[in-house]
Order: C-alpha cells, then sequence, then structure tokens
C-alpha cells in the first residue's frame, strides 16, 4: 500500500529547500518505484496572518493520519518566535509524543569540517535528544512584577518515564545498529535534583544491556571534547536543552546547517514522526536562491528510512555524496557556486542515473 505523508514547507528557505525535496520524491516515485502520496499543507506565517493562528483547528487530527510528516522550517519577522515554536512546532512533537530527537552528526565526504587539521578519524556519531519535557517545559513564571526583587522561575521537569523512554531507546538504537558505547549528557554536580534523578534512571537502563559501554560526562566538558576528539562518539544521550545546544555543535564540527538532518520520532509507531533540517526559515538568505537543500533531502531521507526503505536512503545518501565531490554543483555555504535549485536538479540527474 502506497505511504502517506504530509509536507509542511514553512517559511523563507523552508519552503524554497523543500521544492528541491519534492523533486527528489518524485525521481523517486518515477524511477525506485516508490509508492507515495503526499498532500502539502501551508500551515506558516502567511496562515497566521490570515488566521491569526499556525493551524487549523482541526489540524493535528488531520496530520494524525499520515505516516509521517515531513517539514521545512517556520519563523518570521511578522509573528514572534515563540508563536511558530509554541503554535506548530511544539505541538505536533508533544501530541505525537515524539519523544526522541534523533540527528546524526556525520561528516560526509567531501564536507569540509572546521576541524579538519586538528582530529584523527572519521566523525560518525548519533545524537538523542529527549523532546519532550525536561527543561523545555512551559512552568514557571514571573514573581514580584515591577518590584526591586523581581524574579523569574522556569521549571524543569523530568519523568521517570520520560527518562526511560529515551534511554531505553538510546540504548535499543545502540544495540540495533551495533554501536558499542553510549555517552550521557548530564550536569548532577551542579543541577542536583533533576541530574542526579537523570544518572540514576540512565544508570538503571545502561545496567540492564551488558554489551554496551556506558559514561556519563559532564555537558561542559562533553562539549569540548566534540570539539577535541570528535571520533571518540558514538551514540550521545541527552536531554531536552542540553540535547539542542549539542546537535548544534555536532552540525557545525560535522560541517554545517545546512547539510544537518534531524528526526522527531515517535518509536510506537502509534503517531506519525516528523522529519525536518536543524536549520530555520534563514531571514538572511531568503529569496536569494542560495540556501543549501541537502539538510531538507537528507530529512527525506531519514524519513524513508523510518518507513522501512533503507535502500532508498541509502541511495540518497551516495547521490549527496557523489553530489559533494564537484564543488560547481553545490551551494556557497559549503564552498560551491551552484543555486539552491541547481543543487537540487543535480541531485535528481545523479539519482535518474544510477
Ligand atoms: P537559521 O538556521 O535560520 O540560520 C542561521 C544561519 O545559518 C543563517 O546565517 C543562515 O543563513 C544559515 N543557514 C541556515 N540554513 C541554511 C541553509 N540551508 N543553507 C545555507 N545557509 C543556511 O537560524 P536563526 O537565524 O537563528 O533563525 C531564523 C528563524 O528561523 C527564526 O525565526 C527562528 O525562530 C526560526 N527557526 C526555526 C526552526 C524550525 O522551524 N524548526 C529551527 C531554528 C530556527
Ligand atoms: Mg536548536
Amino acid at each position: 500500500m502506497a505511504h502517506k505523508i504530509a509536507i509542511i514547507p514553512g517559511d523563507g528557505i523552508g519552503a524554497e529547500v523543500m521544492n528541491e525535496a519534492m523533486k527528489v520524491l518524485n525521481v523517486l516515485e518515477n524511477h525506485y518505484s516508490l509508492d507515495m502520496n503526499y498532500d502539502v499543507f501551508d500551515w506558516n506565517s502567511d496562515y497566521y496572518m490570515k488566521h491569526q493562528r499556525m493551524l487549523p483547528e482541526d489540524g493535528l487530527e488531520k496530520l494524525k493520519h499520515y505516516d509521517a510528516i515531513l517539514f521545512g522550517a517556520i519563523g518570521d519577522n511578522r509573528v514572534p518566535d515563540d508563536v511558530t515554536v509554541w503554535e506548530l512546532i511544539m505541538p505536533i512533537r508533544k501530541a505525537f509524543q515524539q519523544y526522541v530527537n534523533f540527528r546524526p552528526v556525520k561528516q560526509l565526504k567531501g564536507i569540509e569540517s572546521p576541524l579538519d587539521n586538528s582530529h584523527r578519524g572519521q566523525i560518525d556519531f548519533v545524537i538523542m535528544r529527549e523532546n519532550s519535557e525536561g527543561e523545555y517545559s512551559d512552568s514557571g513564571g514571573l514573581m514580584f512584577q515591577n518590584q526591586e526583587k523581581e524574579m523569574a522561575i522556569q521549571n524543569s521537569i523530568f519523568t521517570k518515564q520520560g527518562i526511560n523512554n529515551i534511554a531505553g531507546f538510546a540504548f535499543d538504537y545502540a544495540t540495533k545498529h551495533h554501536y558499542s558505547k553510549v555517552t550521557s549528557a548530564t550536569k548532577s554536580n551542579a543541577i542536583t535534583h533533576t541530574m542526579k534523578f537523570w544518572d540514576r534512571e540512565v544508570g538503571k537502563i545502561a545496567d540492564a544491556y551488558r554489551d554496551i559501554d556506558y559514561e556519563k560526562i559532564y555537558v561542559d566538558a562533553l562539549a569540548a571534547k566534540f570539539v577535541q576528539q570528535p571520533e571518540e562518539f558514538q551514540v550521545v544521550l541527552a536531554s531536552n536543552l542540553f540535547g539542542d545546544i549539542l546537535s548544534d555543535l555536532g552540525s557545525a564540527v560535522a560541517g554545517g546547517l545546512g547539510i544537518s538532518p534531524s528526526a522527531n520520532i515517535n518509536p510506537s509507531g502509534a503517531f506519525p514522526s516528523m522529519f525536518e533540517p536543524v536549520h530555520g526559515s534563514a531571514p538572511d538568505i531568503a529569496g536569494k536562491g542560495s540556501a543549501n537543500p541537502i539538510a531538507q533531502v537528507w530529512s527525506l531521507a531519514l524519513l524513508l528510512e523510518h518507513l522501512g526503505k533503507e535502500d532508498l536512503h541509502d541511495h540518497i545518501l551516495q547521490a549527496i555524496e557523489e553530489l559533494l565531490s564537484d564543488k560547481t554543483k553545490v551551494t556557497k555555504d559549503i564552498g560551491g557556486t551552484a543555486s539552491t535549485s541547481e543543487t537540487g536538479d543535480e541531485l535528481v540527474k545523479i539519482l535518474r542515473d544510477n
């Protein structure tokens, strides 16, 4: 049966790079017998300006019936960033229990890393970030407003279930993909309630996976190690905030935002998972035709892998690596001279000819 996916291009370069991902989708349908139906949803800042909301009242209900969601990026100076994030992205992640944010940190052949002269070996690891609770909760508020003693409180909420879910997923993933080590980011020396709880619960899960080495590293030291010895890592497990920061660092180390994909996964399969580039809508380059579409296309590859099409995932990654061997065919952010659509067309050509 055909898979059904929902496509949300979003704002700015989100829509531009999505165009290229859709070209790739078409070539897979025509030349690799991929059977896929998709619908495109215009839920972005224009939609907000018309309707005063980011998605219709039954938006989540509509999305629920798809096998997966391919998302571009959102953000526009007409709508506050916390509105676009909390009214569109967060509701999808939370309603569909996408408690895993998965980001491969892999230096592709042909991509330069700012660390190239200082480290040995290949940068190739994955980050598993808790995606539904922790430091990103809406609990807290301002107290003693407009007084000298005014203060703000933001609570972190860690549940046993939440920690067990993400840690269990990370160790299962390591086992399935033949990794031998999981590294947990912590800060239990300074954050004494939530992070000690994190350590305890992750430690219990680690005990159940005897074949996988487990290490915990304070997140500040871990950040330094991402730069000094990135080849040491295999699976990195982190809370919502630590994972957010580490994954942007990982992306920078492996070659930049233009080529970094991510997945928001609902492991039970009860609801759709969502695949999106790490980058945002990049208003500074929107409309210039210079956005790199690779992160979006790689996100599509992760979507296909999630739907059991590992072969198509591998074809896409091979095509990306082939493309990277010729600098005239990639965008400026990774040292090339091509436009967004030229890059997409070139990828399509490679996929068609392979
Ligand atoms: P950003 O990721 O949009 O841009 C950061 C820098 O990277 C910019 O200089 C941009 O030109 C460059 N860049 C990003 N993607 C690129 C690509 N594909 N090719 C070439 N260069 C690329 O992050 P920023 O500037 O912090 O945020 C801009 C807007 O995007 C804000 O409204 C923000 O809220 C939103 N945003 C949305 C996200 C999402 O939809 N999931 C994620 C991050 C930010
Ligand atoms: Mg981020």
